[in-house]
């Protein structure tokens, strides 16, 4: 695992747009994998203004996104497919028949979990998924106790994912219960995983995700498994990490030909 603390939220959202950017430029047909919510807003918005100034082509880019609310349809302001419409497809040249969500409409929900599984792996699986994570370290929505081979599948938030997230809804009654969502052994599939946290709500998971022991409890703790795996935090985020000064030397000592931003 490599951990990059960066000095504020802005410049560890920018490392991580730059790095996205870059490998984007390296791989024009890469597969991504995208996340929703706050934390990567200002991502998207440094990748559409890269975009503008010519230094990123999505037109052979292939997404798909992590999840989505069931019963939200692909036009309710709250789905995770207009959020990823107005944070960026729409703002940036990647073909929509090239971006994939589960669909939160569907009426046979087994089948669809399937059929998404089934369209990551026809595009070759992901090569790179960029993650936030939950309060509680959760990653998708793969809630504490969630088993870490999961795949796609049907998940009931917590009420603590229901009260963070209903600051994007009139009010919690609104933020639907039930969610679709790659599975925690979905996510591991990705030969990269780039995870994003920023602000002192996100310190407790992060130490417990990146030095804690591996438990369904911490399910981003499932991560340490994983062959690449970068977590991307400003300080506050870092705060709880105990080897934090550890994390620093080897980022200010890492060999040129290793640097990709
Ligand atoms: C969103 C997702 C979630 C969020 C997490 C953090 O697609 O899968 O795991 O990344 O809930 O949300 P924010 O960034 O709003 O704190």
């Amino acid at each position: 695992m490599e951990i990059i603390i960066q000095p504020s939220a802005e410049a560890a959202s920018s490392y991580v747009a730059r790095y996205l950017a870059a490998q984007i430029n390296n791989r024009p047909n890469i597969v991504l994998g995208l996340a929703t919510g706050g934390t990567p807003e200002p991502v998207y918005a440094e990748l559409i203004q890269m975009y503008e100034a010519g230094q990123v082509d999505f037109s052979r880019v292939t997404t798909f996104n992590l999840d989505e609310y069931v019963g939200l349809s692909a036009d309710h302001s709250q789905s995770y497919r207009y959020y990823m419409r107005s944070h960026l497809f729409d703002r940036v040249n990647i073909p929509l028949e090239n971006t994939h969500f589960p669909d939160g409409m569907t009426d046979d929900i087994p089948r669809e979990c399937r059929r998404y599984e089934q369209a990551i792996a026809a595009a070759g699986g992901i090569d790179l998924q960029l993650l936030g994570i939950g309060r509680d370290g959760h990653i998708g929505f793969n809630e504490p106790t969630s088993s870490l081979s999961s795949r796609t599948r049907i998940k009931t938030l917590t009420e603590e994912t229901l009260r963070d997230n209903a600051r994007y809804f009139e009010s919690e009654e609104h933020v639907p219960y039930h969610v679709l969502t790659m599975g925690i052994g979905t996510i591991r599939n990705s030969r990269c995983i780039l995870l994003l946290a920023h602000g002192a709500s996100k310190a407790e998971a992060i130490a417990a995700s990146v030095e804690g022991p591996l438990s369904a409890m911490v399910p981003a703790s499932a991560l340490q498994l994983n062959e690449q795996v970068i977590f991307v935090v400003d300080e506050a985020a870092a705060s709880k990490l105990s080897r934090r000064d550890y994390y620093k030397w080897v980022f200010e000592n890492k060999p040129a030909w290793q640097q990709v931003v």
